[in-house]
């Protein structure tokens, strides 16, 4: 004879374990199955390209200095070529500000000659030069991805 007295109303113990146990099953496969779907997605974060135009050759006559804000860049055009030098500091990301004599940060001082290697201030490394190409459709392209080697220039 069982030790259970059946109850008139509501679940008895043995009952209410039993719901409890298949609820825990439930809950359970429903879990792993949102992990199994969840996997088939490939966590991806895509990035906007770092590669932009910045016009056609004709509009960087020699002697031109520009300042990409919007891209952080400064592009120069000399009678050697074109280069494009980034105007993040190197030491904690401020916008630096071309002076005189080269550029300057203006939150802890960094100073870099015309060329972007430092000059004095806590910077650790140069001003980046990043890559200058020329696109199919014959625009000017800066790749602020790949840095060049300092003194890189591109011949238009
Ligand atoms: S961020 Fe430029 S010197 Fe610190």
């Amino acid at each position: 004879m069982s030790d259970e007295a059946p109850k008139k109303d509501g679940l008895s113990r043995r009952g209410f374990l039993s719901l409890a146990a298949m609820g825990a099953a439930i809950v359970s496969f429903l879990t792993v199955l949102g992990g199994i779907f969840r996997m088939t997605k490939a966590t991806v974060h895509y990035e906007e390209s770092r590669k932009f135009k910045i016009g056609k050759p004709d509009e960087f006559p020699i002697g031109t200095v520009k300042v990409l804000d919007d891209k952080n860049v400064f592009i120069f055009a000399d009678n050697d070529g074109m280069h494009a030098i980034s105007n993040v500091c190197t030491h904690l990301g401020c916008i630096i500000a071309p002076v005189d004599w080269g550029f300057q940060c203006p939150c802890h001082g960094s100073r870099f000659d015309k060329s972007g290697k430092v000059i004095g201030g806590p910077a650790p490394r140069p001003l980046p030069w990043l890559e200058v190409s020329r696109h199919v459709d014959g625009n000017l392209m800066v790749n602020a991805a790949k840095e060049v080697e300092i003194g890189t220039k591109f011949k238009v």
